[in-house]
Order: structure tokens, then C-alpha cells, then sequence
């Protein structure tokens, strides 16, 4: 696992996007993985800039929000068009679908197009409080694919922010499992945020477990981190 401690937010986002346009450049099809969350925001941001670098990519978001509509203000669908999708002419974006009838046979679809795609090239990862990883929350088996979960108490209050209280939070989502997000063949994690010193840490140091999801990463063979001194160290 390489580490890139970067002094900013803003040198943070610039360094990913920089990548992203490295991926995508120079090939006919490329596949990107993307994430939610504040984090990845100034990079999509950057990405804006370079619209018709992207006609022929397909992209595949990590999760979605159970419970949710589509168009409500908070579902990652509304969150990624915002960011992204409505600035930049993908070939094709994809998110799974929380309001499915069926959402095991959606977690089923999901997977078959992620692989149909030919698989994701560079997958952006944000990193949880918890060291969730997607909406991968701690003891979630590394062997997983896309499913469905129950979103912890500490996930639901760190994202309680965008919410009119923390009962509108919904409670399930559905994410990429763990052994999906591990068959991209390039993953950028991306670390910004207060109260995240601690997740550093353990994802730096510590040992490899499921209590702890980012750990796997360890052993993949080509991921970055990148990590934002400033907002890390809370100044
Ligand atoms: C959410 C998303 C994750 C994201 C995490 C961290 O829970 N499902 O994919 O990485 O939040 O968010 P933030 O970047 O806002 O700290």
C-alpha cells in the first residue's frame, strides 16, 4: 500500500483527480469506480473542468441509500447528478437501485454489470469513522459481494449532517461487498475529515480484520492512500 500524505483538502482533491484523468486518458472504455461522502466532493469539483475526457466512460458508485427516492435531496443518486453527472457526458452511470422490490436480485444485477463491464479500473474510496469502506460496515465478511446492510449507529450520526435529524438517516443501503471492491484493479483511498486520526492510525498500523474493513486493503496489490494532514489532524 503506497501512502501520500498530502498538506491539504484542496492538494488532496487535486491529486485524485489528476489520477482519474490518468485512468481514463488515452483509452476508448475505461470503468472508475466512484464513493459519496464529503470527501471525493473538491475532486469532482476538478473533474468538472474536463468534461470530454469522459464520453467513454462507464462508472459504477459504490452504494445507495435504502428507503430513499431517487430524487430526494439525500439518495447518492441526487448527490452524484449534483457533483457530477449532470456536469460531465459519461457513456454510462451507474448506481444500485435502493428502492428495488427486489433487492436481492438487485444486488445480483449489480454484480453482473460491474463484471459485464469488464471491471472496474480505479476505484475512488472514501474512508469511514469506523473504517467502513462503501457502506461495509465493521465485522462484514472480506469474502462479500454487493448485499444489503444495516448502516451502524456511528455511520448514521456521522451522516446525520445532511439529514433534518438523525430518524431521517435511513437505516439499510445497499453497497459493493468487500471482495467486489477488491477486484478493481486499482483503488485511490481518499482521507480527509475530522475525527479520522484514529482510523488513520489503525488503517496504517494495525492489524488485518474484519472488525475493521479498510485493513483489507493491505493486500491488494496496487492501492494508494492519500491522506489530508490538515483536516486529518483537525486544523
Ligand atoms: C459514507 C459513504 C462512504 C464514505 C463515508 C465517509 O458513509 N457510504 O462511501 O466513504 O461516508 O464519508 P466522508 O467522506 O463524508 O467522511
Amino acid at each position: 500500500m503506497k501512502t501520500i500524505i498530502v498538506e491539504n483538502y484542496q492538494k488532496l482533491s487535486a491529486y485524485a483527480a489528476e489520477q482519474i484523468i490518468k485512468e481514463v486518458d488515452g483509452t476508448d472504455h475505461a470503468v472508475l469506480g466512484l464513493a459519496t461522502g464529503s470527501t471525493p466532493v473538491g475532486t469532482y469539483e476538478y473533474l468538472r473542468n474536463f468534461p470530454e475526457r469522459f464520453k467513454g466512460v462507464t462508472t459504477f458508485n459504490l452504494d445507495e441509500y435504502i428507503g430513499l427516492d431517487k430524487k430526494d435531496t439525500n439518495s447518492y443518486w441526487t448527490f452524484m447528478k449534483e457533483q457530477l453527472f449532470n456536469h460531465v457526458p459519461f457513456q454510462e452511470n451507474n448506481i444500485p437501485d435502493g428502492n428495488a422490490d427486489d433487492l436481492k436480485a438487485e444486488c445480483h444485477r449489480y454484480e453482473a454489470q460491474i463484471r459485464n463491464s469488464g471491471g472496474i479500473d480505479l476505484q475512488i474510496l472514501g474512508l469511514g469513522n469506523n473504517g467502513h469502506i462503501g457502506f461495509n460496515e465493521p465485522d462484514t465478511s472480506f469474502d462479500s459481494r454487493t448485499h444489503v446492510v444495516d448502516l451502524s449507529e456511528t455511520t448514521r450520526q456521522a451522516n446525520a449532517r445532511f439529514f433534518q435529524s438523525i430518524d431521517h438517516v435511513p437505516t439499510k443501503a445497499i453497497t459493493m461487498g468487500i471482495h467486489t471492491i477488491m477486484e478493481s484493479k486499482r483503488i485511490l483511498l481518499l482521507v480527509s475529515g475530522k475525527g479520522k486520526s484514529d482510523a488513520v492510525e489503525r488503517l496504517l498500523n494495525g492489524r488485518m480484520t474484519e472488525d475493521f474493513p479498510a485493513s483489507i486493503l493491505h493486500h491488494h496489490p496496487d492501492v494508494t492512500v492519500v491522506i489530508d494532514q490538515e483536516r486529518v489532524a483537525g486544523k
